[in-house]
């Protein structure tokens, strides 16, 4: 804030009629730096640290575990993802085991293909003596299941169907008995199921051990044997989503950092649907939107038990990667993927002409556009009192106070966006400078290729964020017109994202 000694050293103070008032009012202008408005709003990253305890102990109560239970139909699609948790609270998905003949969603063919070069035997199953019992795998990211001829203990064949299932990365072959479905009514004929995962899976997993009555008696409960796990060799990266770069990883470690908005739990490791979390995230008020999300497999005791998506609207790295685990808990697969900003420096933290005080009507990243006879109607600041974040702001209305013109603010380039993507334009804007009278008229028009997207009158207002949807038409142009002053209007963090 700037010190009253400075207020009661006025020089060059300038009156200004009041709109709609027939007084007249003294404020020192911006360029001055004058006195900032009471109301401090501005970007407050206290308690908005990653919310670790509660991650740890939704994951201890999540039940996202599956697999093809006795009256499941062969040849089911594959399961779009599913949040199975949200900040804290579970979703009827992550409530409980399995049910039986659920009836799982499709998924469109948005998930990339996977190269898997070989598999490697992770457990075998029990012998076929007539005594010897075994379990399916009741695991998390289960996808579908077929059956396979069972004229064979046929692996290769249930190997080629995984290698045929976007995502697929384990498969679990075993031997159903006594499942009236199996031996009656599906077209198959046989008992020996293929069932796939997108996550790999140990025998300590093989929990599904039958015992469904499934045929009219005298026939014994459903039981299983011979019941092996085969696991893909080779884990590709995930296709980095449309509009994001990735951070880092995979290392072991989530991030622990400011700016945390929240998170879900996916019921599969899914970058695209973490993405699609953060994109439509609202926006914290003080902080915006979602600019940042660390997606990570949890282990419990292990076993792999639910996929975190969490969200920052502050971009982070690997450097605040640190969070391993705690108790039961093991991080894994921990990667961050930032959302691609197409402003370059919108925080205008790219001035840096002084240290403490400074102001431009242009500078390498920004353009403020006055027309004569007007003045700095549009300009940059260096000087963090005026700032949302950081210590750059734009100001739009004249930084000295000598005319009421508008000025226009633009980036000095056009953005690198692609022709017929939808885009949202963010941003925060406060309008307090001069107090609540003279700011009545502020207002900006937010133009996107000459065009106006929207107009803002806000009046007196602090720190607000404010959001648009446009379509691209490629190197499209963005602009901000406004300021009449005293009626200044500050802008700061803008951002232009994939929708
Ligand atoms: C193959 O599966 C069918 C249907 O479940 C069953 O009737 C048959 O006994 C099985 N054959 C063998 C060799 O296990």
């Amino acid at each position: 804030m700037v010190s009253s000694t400075r207020l009661s050293a006025l020089v060059g103070l300038i009156a200004f009629l009041a709109v709609g008032a027939a007084v007249t009012t003294a404020v020192v202008p911006p360029a001055s730096q004058g006195q900032v408005d009471p109301i401090d709003n501005s970007l407050d990253l206290g308690g908005t640290t990653t919310d670790t305890d509660t991650i740890v102990s939704t994951a201890s109560v999540v039940s996202q575990k599956g697999g093809p239970t006795d009256d499941t139909p062969p040849n089911q699609p594959v399961p779009a993802t599913v949040v199975t948790a949200i900040d804290g609270q579970l979703t009827e998905a992550g409530s409980g085991e399995t049910r039986r003949g659920i009836s799982m969603r499709s998924t469109s063919g948005k998930l990339s293909k996977r190269i898997i070069s070989g598999y490697e035997l992770v457990f075998s199953g029990t012998g076929t003596d007539a005594g010897d019992r075994d379990g399916s795998i009741q695991g998390t990211a289960y996808l579908t299941y077929k059956l396979l001829s069972n004229a064979t203990y046929d692996v290769d064949g249930c190997l080629e169907f995984c290698n045929n299932v976007n995502g697929c990365v384990f498969a679990n072959i075993y031997y159903e008995f006594n499942n009236d479905l199996l031996d009656f009514v599906f077209n198959e004929n046989s008992n020996l199921k293929c069932a796939l995962y997108a996550d790999v899976h140990t025998a300590a997993e093989k929990t599904n051990l039958g015992g469904q009555q499934s045929e009219p008696l005298p026939a014994g409960l459903t039981y299983i044997q011979q019941s092996s796990g085969y696991a893909s060799t080779t884990l590709v990266d995930p296709p980095t989503p449309d509009g994001y770069e990735l951070v880092f990883g995979p290392t072991n470690g989530a991030n622990n950092a400011p700016g945390y908005m929240g998170f879900a739990f996916l019921h599969q490791y899914d970058v695209n649907a973490c993405a699609q979390l953060c994109n439509t995230r609202n926006a914290d008020p003080n902080g915006g939107a979602c600019q940042y999300f660390n997606i990570w497999r949890a282990l419990v005791n292990g076993i792999p038990t639910t996929y975190t998506c969490s969200m920052y609207f502050l971009v982070t790295d690997a450097s605040t990667a640190i969070n391993t685990g705690q108790g039961d808990l093991e991080v894994t697969f921990s990667r961050g993927y930032r959302r691609k900003n197409f402003v370059v420096d919108g925080g205008f933290e790219g001035y840096t002409a002084c240290s403490g005080f400074c102001f431009t009507d242009s500078y390498s990243n920004w353009i403020g556009i006055s027309v004569a006879p007007g003045y700095l109607d549009a300009s940059i600041f260096f000087f963090a009192p005026y700032a949302h974040a950081g210590h750059g702001s734009a100001l739009l209305g004249s930084a000295t106070g000598q005319d009421v013109l508008p000025g226009t603010l633009t980036p000095a380039s056009p953005l690198n966006t692609v022709a017929g993507q939808q885009y949202t334009i963010t941003f925060f804007h406060a309008s307090v400078y001069s107090g609540r009278t003279l700011e009545a008229a502020a207002f900006v028009q937010i133009l996107w290729n000459g065009n106006i997207v929207s107009t803002i009158t806000p009046g007196y207002s602090a720190w607000t964020f404010y959001s648009f949807g446009v379509e691209a038409k490629g190197n499209d142009v963005l602009a901000f017109h406004g300021g009449k002053a005293p009626a200044w209007s500050f802008l700061d963090d803008i951002c232009v994202f994939l929708t």
